[in-house]
This record gives C-alpha cells, sequence and structure tokens, in this order.
C-alpha cells in the first residue's frame, strides 16, 4: 500500500535514510518537507506495518521533481522502486506535470539503471553538485517527458 507521509512515520523514514545515504536528511529537514514545504507531496510504502519506501516529489506548475526516493535496503530487488517510481509519475500527472526531474550521484548506479528504466534520460552533469564530509561528487540530471 502507498500512502501519504505522516509525521509518526518520521522515526521509521529516518532510519531508512541513515541506512540509505551518508548525507541523510533529518527529522528538521522532513518536518519542513511535511508542513512547510508547499510543493512537496511525501509518500510511504508499507508492508506489514512497515515502512519499506518513501518519496519526496515536489510539484511545481508544469514541472515534478524527484527530492528524494529511497527503499529500505531489507526490500530493494523487489521491484518496490519502480512501484514508487510509477506512483510518482500519476501524482505528477495528475498535477498536470509535463516533465519529471532529478539529480542524482554519478555513482549511484543502481539508481539510475531504475530511471533510465523508467524512461528517464541525462540531459547533464553537475560538476561538484554534492558535498558531504568535505568530498564532491558530480551529479547526472535526469530527465523524462510525460
Ligand atoms: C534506487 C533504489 C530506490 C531502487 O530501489 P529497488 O526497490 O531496489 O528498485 P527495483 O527493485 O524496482 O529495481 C532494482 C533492480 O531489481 C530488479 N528487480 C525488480 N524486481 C525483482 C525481483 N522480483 N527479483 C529480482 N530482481 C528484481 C530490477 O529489475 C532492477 O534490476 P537492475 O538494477 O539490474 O535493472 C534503491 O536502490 C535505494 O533506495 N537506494 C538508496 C537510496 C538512493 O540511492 N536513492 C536515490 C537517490 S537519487
Amino acid at each position: 500500500m502507498i500512502r501519504k507521509m505522516k509525521k509518526s512515520d518520521l522515526n521509521e523514514i529516518l532510519e531508512i535514510e541513515r541506512l540509505c545515504f551518508d548525507d541523510a536528511w533529518s527529522k528538521k529537514d522532513y518536518e519542513y518537507e511535511l508542513y512547510d514545504n508547499p510543493y512537496a507531496q511525501l509518500w510511504v510504502m508499507v508492508e506489514d506495518d512497515r515502512i519499506v519506501g518513501y518519496y519526496d516529489l515536489w510539484i511545481t506548475f508544469e514541472q515534478a521533481e524527484i527530492a528524494n526516493i529511497a527503499v529500505l535496503p531489507d526490500c530493494q530487488h523487489r521491484g518496490l522502486g519502480q512501484q514508487l517510481m510509477k506512483h510518482l509519475e500519476m501524482k505528477a500527472m495528475e498535477n498536470g506535470c509535463e516533465t519529471i526531474g532529478l539529480e542524482v550521484r554519478v555513482s549511484n548506479v543502481q539508481a539510475i539503471r531504475l530511471y533510465e528504466n523508467q524512461g528517464f534520460s541525462v540531459i547533464n552533469t553537475k560538476p561538484g553538485y554534492y558535498r558531504h564530509a568535505g568530498k564532491y561528487e558530480d551529479a547526472y540530471r535526469m530527465m523524462k517527458g510525460i
């Protein structure tokens, strides 16, 4: 089941963030997205009362932007990432968006493959886009028309 994210989900979300990302978003980041970002739509995937994945989609008029997406490591490689992508594309279409965009680390082969399988293409590279603990990494800008 995919449903809207709630404040009571945050502990589980923060644990998945910690497992998935070196530069994990904080509780404050999520509270901002949930309550203060008028463009953000946050959804979670639940299996047996456990959150197994989530995404944050920014909808700004005709453009949608994937701000974040993750699947619990134990549950990866089962098609859940693909289901979340299909769900967010449906939400983007329902909101009248014409494109979906995202940035991804050039080293994140798993995510890049997921996006390419969903019809996204690399449109440019953003040098040094990611900076964490004094290290820089390039990002690919990827987009899909819908
Ligand atoms: C990127 C991410 C969301 C993908 O999630 P996922 O649930 O593993 O994605 P899927 O299962 O849909 O697809 C992954 C692979 O599993 C394969 N797969 C899907 N269903 C499968 C099944 N039932 N059995 C075996 N393999 C399967 C897919 O074909 C795909 O293979 P490929 O990479 O060789 O093309 C996940 O790796 C993740 O959370 N990463 C950490 C966070 C992150 O990097 N987020 C992106 C930031 S830009």
